[in-house]
């Protein structure tokens, strides 16, 4: 009997040993799987084809968590030199080489097996807007270019298009509200919740060729040219957006540079009141009508050059700008500016692009109050030529020629245009990141166009993770310990009866 219970307990022993080196097996495996497959990652690629210039963003994310929210970085943002693709009407097939330096870019970051399964996208905004409209057939010719170059690659390219000025206020809007996770945030304890709709900001955006204005009104939306229905995380958002095409920064510059020559006394002579005081440089009017931003003279002249002239008039500069805008508003209602309908700005906005870098460069975009912003702004436009290039030797000419009309011009749109104040100018943030990822409308273009956000609410949160399945794998070891010890209880009870027999 002494001998069958030792021969009874040897065997469990050996039984449990055995399930325990099965568990460690296990446990190491799994260990090893992960190390071996860390969460795989997933890509997108968009291009942004400014007006100005183009730029590639390469985002990434984790593919078991594609329908969260703020889990999209950005890995680069690739800037094609050279102009905008709407500059190449007259050669587009140079529009479609200028992109490759980027995309090959992209493809040394985007792994080889991930490379055919990354959504690429090309969207253009104002400045194809424009050339569209003075020739579809040269803007069609671009596009088809530009869709040929990046169909070179082994990309899961879905088109390149123009954008509509809704889509690109949408998008931007999007783009912000998600990298703020202000739409839908994951709790820790892995719960979706809504942040009170208070919280959602408005998205003020300046581009080169049209300017977007985005918020969630408090009142309902009269004109429903401007609204957007979005129904986003189970939540449905009326929205008011307006692009504004020529007001971005570039074609209002040439708006602004074309009633100077109209009103100008000597129709040779140009005296600009927002260059600085010194400058001086031609222009010739085939270069300053060439836009279908700017109306020619109703008696035209040949070409010929013009002479400009910095006066460095901040007075004037702002009258000036001020006269690119037409405030006149139908009764009953309330309006942006050239009559066009809006509602009171309300809530927190951010506003980024071409507004944040017009500021940024005179250091205003930490929440200076609006006199301060005003006073700084007087005091550059004063400066002369000479005095601000050696005050920034580094900096860009025309960049630096353009600093005084420029924020003298993002605020003008701010104020008098989009119709903020002396209080409500707190309530915008300027930025160019969110959460390391550049604020623009790029991100939420793809976001929509691979379905990332989901109408309704997610389900599930997150998949099981290494340290569930350590636990899962802890667990069974030991449920099969205890069964294995019972049975060897019974066993052994069963044994010691036949032996009483
Ligand atoms: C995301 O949502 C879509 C549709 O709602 C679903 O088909 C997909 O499986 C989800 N993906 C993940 C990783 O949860
Ligand atoms: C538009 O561009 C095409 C191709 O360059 C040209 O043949 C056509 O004449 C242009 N049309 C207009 C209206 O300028
Ligand atoms: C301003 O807009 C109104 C309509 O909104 C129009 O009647 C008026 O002619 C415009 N003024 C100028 C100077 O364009
Ligand atoms: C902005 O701030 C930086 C550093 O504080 C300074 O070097 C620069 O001159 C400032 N720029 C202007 C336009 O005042
Ligand atoms: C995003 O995509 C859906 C279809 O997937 C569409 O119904 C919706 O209007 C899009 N949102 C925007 C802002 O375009």
């Amino acid at each position: 009997m002494q001998m069958r219970l030792l021969r009874a307990v040897g065997w469990s022993l050996a039984a449990v040993l055995a399930v325990l080196g099965v568990a460690v097996f296990l446990l190491v495996l799994t260990l090893k799987k992960d190390a071996a497959l860390p969460t795989r990652n997933k890509y997108g690629l968009v291009f942004d084809a400014g007006s100005t210039h183009t730029a590639l963003y390469i985002y990434r994310w984790p593919a078991d968590k594609e329908n969260g929210t703020g889990i999209v970085s950005q890995v680069e943002a690739c800037t094609v030199s050279g102009p905008g693709i709407s500059s190449y009407a007259d050669k587009p097939a140079e529009a479609g080489a200028s992109l490759k330096p980027c995309l090959d870019k992209a493809m040394k970051i985007v792994p080889a097996e991930q490379q055919r399964a990354t959504p690429t996208y090309l969207g253009a905004t104002a400045g194809m807007r424009l050339l569209r409209e003075q020739n579809s057939t040269k803007a069609e010719q671009v596009l088809a270019e530009v869709a040929k170059a990046i169909g070179q690659y082994p990309v899961d390219f879905r088109g390149a298009r123009i954008l509509t000025g809704n889509e690109e206020g949408s998008f931007g809007w999007i783009t912000v509200n998600y990298l703020l996770e202000t739409l839908i945030k994951c709790s820790f304890t892995g719960k979706w919740t809504h942040p009170p709709a208070e919280v959602v900001v408005g998205a003020l955006d300046l581009g080169g060729a049209s300017t977007q204005i985005t918020f969630l009104p408090g009142t309902t939306i009269d004109d429903s040219s401007t609204k957007a229905l979005l129904r986003l995380y189970g939540t449905n958002y009326s929205i008011y957006t307006h692009s504004y095409l020529c007001y971005g920064e570039k074609q209002a510059l040439k708006m602004l540079m074309a009633s100077l020559h109209q009103d100008s006394q000597t129709p040779q002579q140009i005296s600009h009141p927002c260059y600085p005081k010194g400058y001086q440089e031609n222009v010739s009017t085939a270069d300053l009508y060439d836009s279908p931003c700017v109306h020619a003279p109703s008696t035209p002249s040949p070409a010929q050059n013009l002479t400009v002239t910095g006066t460095g008039d901040p007075t004037a500069c702002g009258t000036a700008i001020e006269k690119l805008f037409n405030f006149s508003c139908g009764a009953n209602r309330t309006c942006g500016f050239n009559g066009v309908y809006q509602p009171p700005v309300r809530g927190q906005f951010f506003a980024f692009s071409g507004l944040y870098h017009s500021l940024h460069f005179l250091n205003l975009t930490g929440g200076q109050s609006l006199s301060l912003v005003n006073a700084t702004i007087g005091q550059f436009c004063t400066s002369s030529w000479e005095k601000v290039q050696k005050e920034f030797p580094t900096m860009n000419r025309t960049h630096l020629r353009d600093t005084c009309a420029a924020s003298t011009y993002a605020l003008a749109l701010l104020l008098q245009g989009y119709k903020f104040n002396h209080k409500t100018w707190l309530n915008i943030h300027f930025v160019r990141q969110v959460a390391n990822v550049d604020v623009g409308w790029t991100l939420g273009y793809m976001l929509n166009l691979t379905n990332m956000i989901p109408s309704e609410t997610p389900q599930r949160v997150v998949g099981l993770q290494r340290s569930n399945w350590i636990v899962a794998t802890v667990l069974l070891a030991i449920m099969l310990i205890l069964i294995f010890g019972l049975l060897t209880v019974i066993c052994c009870q069963k044994n010691s009866g036949y032996e009483s027999l």
